[in-house]
Formats: structure tokens, C-alpha cells, sequence
């Protein structure tokens, strides 16, 4: 992971700020001059219980280092899986991502030749296999090349993979090669780094440059050298400046970061609308770079994207739909690809990714460029895979979320969902410019109503997440936009509450949900605004009543002012009065919070749930 410096420090440091991207083992491997093997250490459980087995015995000093925390794949967690993985003659140690898919037969042929293997991993094949080779480079030219090596092995592996590389050898240099799993370089002064994403070096520095897929990297602590798998350079690397402190990825004094990042949904969605649109109240996306033509000719929106990004999609068609007048489809990413989708070139594929990274949404993303469909990813990480392998990105501003349970981007996704329609709705002259600069001057009030939920609704949320801590099992309703936020609700609750929570349509509820409802049976429903002559708002109260009579407990998010509502409800969480199509963006809070409160009341790291990962990078 570094290159230089001080290798253990900064591999540790980079792996608490990883930490949420898996959390089932940490370990690191180190290299320095006059080692005769690499040093490894590595732990099952928490980085923590890595870190006081090194406190209580330190590894030696050294020149190069890498590290990794792990969400297993491929054999359960334990030490012996944790990575690093040594090679047999324990001159190599190497960590990987992604899912090597020939490791079988990979394996096979090394037992053959006399291989004995001590863990269920396909990482301890690659590492087998990269110390054969780097020892048959050795033989064939006299002196190591680490770097050659590990391009030799990408060539043989199937599946996905980023591979990092230390050898006791060669200790001034870090090795990686990348093939459908992230990686980026983090270009310091006398140091290199490199990290699944920039958060594992932003502490150091903020100038990265990615690699591309199929490349591989050698870094030392003054050099960064690209290649591609045959070792032909790579001269078109792209640079960036991370445009996020270190700071931002603290806790900054909050209890979790799940906490901090709720508190931060006005900040991401005020900084998810900055500098979009001009004076006269234009939008202007001057970072999407596809031609208006292109846009005038679109005639189908498809958005590709998995949990929560699935949702932000979900509320987007009602608006888009709305405002463009053109078919808005939402896909569960890993169910597109898989069902023949019919694309066109004037299909845009929108895919929404929080991290950029979501193996299933990268594929469904390629699947749809393939077809000649232009794609538009909505991403809140610069340099990630989704966004470089897209045509054009919109990027939410919603700062590093380290959670595992996603909260500010999904409101962040919302928001640059919505730019991108009103958009279109200007491109293709779908609505007048006074209605589209009305919406925005709307989104641009909505931190404030966001912040007055934070400010007079906590302890609200607070004392019902006390009644409800025991309940075993909740339903979330919804009508319209409330629909998705009703799914997004229950998804919050099941990730870091383990509470078993089932979100429905509204409308749906006398079609079969209603069988679930028992005494006391908590029931969470997201209650349209009553202003108007809103229809929906009276078939909502419908179904509370009908789920109050047969004794269900009914917590109720619903607008400052509802004439109904506390006639129903048991508990009532206050939105300040907004458009209906803007609701959500108020509405998710409450929940946010409920689902915060809940997993503290029983006690669970709200943080990093279990079996989660925050960025699945594997299909
Ligand atoms: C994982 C996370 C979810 C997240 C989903 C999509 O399943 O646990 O919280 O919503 O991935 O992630 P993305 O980074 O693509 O938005």
C-alpha cells in the first residue's frame, strides 16, 4: 500500500479509514532491506485485534508495506484467511480483491507439482503462484523482476482481481495489477501509495491518478510506472485532486459516523445542487459530457443501481417521468443484465453508486454500453471504476460516507437525479424555464426543512425507537415517492437493526400484507401531504385505520399541519410542508434516525453491520 515513509503507520492508518469496506480480518505485510522473508501479520475479527497483537509484539522496521481488512468470499474468516498471503518459499506476500475464478484448477496444478496450501482462499493459489513465477524470472534473467511477475500471473487468472505485491527482494517497490476491482495511486512527495479508494492515502495526500482496467502499477518511493499486462507503458493516465480533507472522514466527535453522516444530509444536498446552475437559473452540467443532441434524442431512461442507489433510482422516475415525459425504468443492477434489457443508443442508462464500485452495477453498466446505450453514472467517488467506464458522471457532493448503512448519499443521489431530469426537461423543452427554475429555487430550501427534521424531530425518534426496541418485525408503506422511502426505511432497519422489516406499496396492503398485521405489530407509514386535493393522502390514512383496527402499532411520517394523521397515528414523525416530489428528501430522515436509534438500543455497532460490506466488489 506504500511505498516509503513509514510502511506499517500509514498501512494501518489507510486501513482504519478502509475498514468499512470489510471487517472480518485485517492484516499487513512488510519488506525491507536484509529481510529474508517478508514480515506478515494478520488477525481475524476487527483491525483492532490486529492492532494490539502488534502492540504487544511490534514487527521490525521497513522500507515497504501492505495491508488489508477483508470481507471473506472465498473461505470463512479466520487468521489463516486473512491476507496477506505469503508464497511458499515466504519471500512474497500479496493481498487481493475480487474473486479469482480458476483458483480451482490454478490450485490443482500447483498440489500437482508439490504445493501444499494452508488456507480455503483463492488469494493463497495467486500468492503460490506469483512466488513460482517470480522464482522462474529469477532463473530465466539472473536477478528479480516482482513487477514482471505478478503481470505474468494477471495473464492467468480468471475472474476478478486487484492484486498488491511486496517481496523481500526488491524492498523498495509495491507492485498491483487490476483487472474489474478498483485501485487507485496516491502520488506523495518522496512516497507512493496505492488503495482500493483514495480514503486509504487522502491522509497523506490528495493527488491520485487512477488505473485502468487491465493495468498494472510499480511504485517505489519516487517512480509510478503504468503498464498494461504485457508491460507495453501507459502514457494516458489520468490525475486527480481529491477534492475532500481527511478530516471529512473522521468522526469529528459524533458517537458514529452513521450519526455524523445523517447530520450531514443538508450539507450533501446543498453541495449536490452548488455551482449547477448559472444566474439566470439555467442548469448547466458543464461535467457531462454528452452532446445535447444526444440528449434531445433520448426517448428511455433506464437506472441501474442496487440497494439504497436502487431506491434514490425509484423516487427519480416519479420525477422524471413527471417533468420529461419519457419512460423511466428502475432495475435492480444484477437482475438487468441477465434478461435480455432492450437498449437502444437513444436509451440512457443512469447507474447510481454511492462508491462507484458495485461490481453488479459496473456490469450491468458495460452490458449496457455494449448494446450502444450511452451511460450516465451518478457517483459520490471520484475515480471509481463506474464513473471512469461511464460516458458521462454526475458526481453527488456528499463528502467520504463511511457508514455502512448509506444516508447523506442517498439524498445526494436524489438531488443529482433530479438536476439531470430537470435537465432534460430543458434540453428537450418538456417544461417551461420558470417551472424548472421554480423546482430548483424549492431544492435549494430543502436543506433547511432537512435541518429542521434534525433539529425537533430526534427526540421524537428517539422515544419510539425505546417503545419499539423489542418488536420483532415492522412493515413500511408508502404511496408515490413515499413508496421508495417506505423501501429505503425498512432496508435501514434490516442492515444495522437486524429487525425483520418488509416495505410495501400502500395500495398493496389489502392485496396481502394485511395478513401480517397483528396486535401490536408496528407499522411505519409514509403519509402524503393532505395540502391540495390530494387524493393519495386519504388512501393513506385509509390504510392506517384499516391497520389500527386490527390492532397494529402505526408510527406515521407526515407533514407539519396534516389535519388526520394524529386521529390514526400512535406516533407521528413532523416533515416540514414541501412539494410532494421533494418529500422524500425529508421523509428518509426520520427513518435514518430510527434505524440509527434502534441498533443502538440493542446495543449493535451501527457502523459496520454484520455480513455487510459497503462497496461489494464482487458480482
Ligand atoms: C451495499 C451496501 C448498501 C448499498 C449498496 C449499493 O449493499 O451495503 O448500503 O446501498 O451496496 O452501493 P453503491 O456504492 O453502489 O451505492
Amino acid at each position: 500500500m506504500t511505498a516509503c515513509g513509514k510502511p506499517l503507520e500509514v498501512c494501518m492508518q489507510g486501513l482504519g479509514r478502509l475498514e468499512y469496506r470489510g471487517y472480518d480480518s485485517a492484516g499487513v505485510a512488510l519488506a525491507a532491506p536484509g529481510m529474508n522473508l517478508v514480515a506478515v501479520r494478520k488477525k481475524a475479527g476487527r483491525l483492532d485485534n490486529l492492532k494490539a497483537d502488534l502492540k504487544r509484539s511490534p514487527l521490525p522496521d521497513a522500507t515497504v508495506g501492505i495491508g488489508h481488512t477483508r470481507w471473506a468470499t472465498n473461505g470463512e474468516p479466520s487468521d489463516t484467511n486473512a491476507h496477506p498471503h505469503v508464497s511458499a518459499d515466504g519471500k512474497i506476500a500479496i493481498i487481493h480483491n475480487g474473486i479469482i475464478e480458476n483458483a480451482s484448477q490454478l490450485k490443482m496444478d500447483l498440489q500437482s507439482e508439490g504445493y501444499v496450501f494452508s488456507s480455503g482462499t483463492d488469494t493463497e493459489v495467486a500468492a503460490k503462484l506469483l512466488g513460482k513465477v517470480a522464482n522462474i524470472i529469477i532463473k530465466e534473467t539472473g536477478k528479480p523482476d516482482l513487477f514482471k511477475a505478478l503481470r505474468r500471473v494477471a495473464r492467468m487468472l480468471t475472474g476478478a482481481f486487484t492484486i498488491l505485491a511486496v517481496d523481500c527482494r526488491q524492498p523498495d517497490i509495491v507492485v498491483g495489477a487490476r483487472h474489474d476491482s478498483p485501485l487507485v495511486v496516491g502520488l506523495g512527495e518522496g512516497e507512493n501509495f496505492l488503495g482500493s479508494d483514495v480514503a486509504a492515502f487522502v491522509a497523506y495526500t490528495k493527488n491520485a491518478m487512477e488505473i485502468g482496467q487491465d493495468q498494472a502499477v510499480c511504485i517505489s518511493g519516487t517512480s509510478v510506472t503504468v503498464t498494461d499486462f504485457n508491460g507495453n507503458p501507459v502514457d494516458d493516465t489520468k490525475r486527480f485532486t481529491v477534492d475532500w480533507d481527511a478530516s471529512a472522514a473522521e468522526k469529528g466527535g459524533w458517537p458514529s459516523f452513521m450519526d455524523k453522516e445523517i447530520h450531514e444530509d443538508p450539507e450533501a444536498v446543498a453541495n449536490t445542487l452548488l455551482g449547477r446552475f448559472d444566474e439566470q437559473g439555467d442548469i448547466v452540467l458543464d461535467e457531462v459530457h454528452i452532446g445535447l443532441d444526444v440528449f434531445r434524442q433520448i426517448d428511455k431512461i433506464i437506472v441501474v443501481a442496487c440497494g439504497t442507489a436502487s431506491y434514490a433510482g425509484m423516487v427519480a422516475k416519479y420525477a422524471i417521468e413527471h417533468w420529461v415525459r419519457i419512460p423511466v425504468e428502475v432495475e435492480l443492477a444484477h437482475e438487468f443484465r441477465y434478461r435480455d434489457p432492450i437498449l437502444t443508443p437513444r436509451t440512457l442508462v443512469v447507474a447510481i453508486s454511492q462508491s462507484g464500485e458495485t461490481m453488479d452495477t459496473l456490469m450491468a453498466l458495460r452490458h449496457a454500453r455494449e448494446q450502444g446505450s450511452r451511460v450516465l453514472a451518478i457517483c459520490n467517488t471520484q475515480g471509481a471504476s463506474i464513473p471512469r467506464e461511464s460516458d458521462a458522471v454526475l458526481y453527488t457532493h456528499a463528502g467520504p460516507e463511511i457508514a455502512v448503512a448509506s444516508t447523506k448519499a442517498f439524498v445526494a443521489q436524489i438531488v443529482a437525479a433530479y438536476l439531470l431530469g430537470l435537465y432534460l426537461a430543458q434540453v428537450k423543452g418538456t417544461m417551461y424555464r420558470d417551472e424548472i427554475r421554480h423546482i430548483l429555487e424549492q431544492l435549494k430550501g430543502m436543506p433547511e426543512k432537512i435541518q429542521w427534521v434534525l433539529d425537533n424531530q430526534a427526540g421524537n425518534v428517539e422515544q419510539a425507537a425505546k417503545q419499539m426496541v423489542n418488536a420483532h418485525s415492522f412493515l413500511f408503506l408508502g404511496r408515490h415517492v413515499g413508496y421508495p422511502v417506505a423501501l429505503e426505511g425498512a432496508l435501514k432497519l434490516k442492515e444495522i437493526a437486524y429487525t425483520f422489516t418488509e416495505g410495501f406499496a400502500a395500495g398493496e396492503l389489502k392485496h396481502g400484507p394485511i395478513a401480517l398485521v397483528d396486535a401490536g405489530e408496528p407499522v411505519v407509514v409514509i403519509v402524503p401531504s393532505a395540502r391540495g386535493r390530494n387524493i393519495l393522502h386519504n388512501k393513506v390514512i385509509s390504510g392506517i385505520e384499516e391497520v389500527k383496527a386490527r390492532g397494529a402499532y402505526t408510527i406515521a411520517v407526515a407533514e407539519l399541519g396534516d389535519p388526520d394523521v394524529e386521529q390514526y397515528a400512535d406516533v407521528v414523525f413532523w416533515r416540514p410542508v414541501c412539494p410532494t416530489l421533494l418529500s422524500p428528501l425529508v421523509d428518509v430522515v426520520p427513518l435514518q434516525l430510527f434505524a440509527m436509534d434502534m441498533a443502538q438500543l440493542k446495543g449493535y455497532d451501527v457502523d459496520k453491520p454484520r455480513n455487510l460490506a459497503k462497496s461489494v466488489t464482487v458480482e
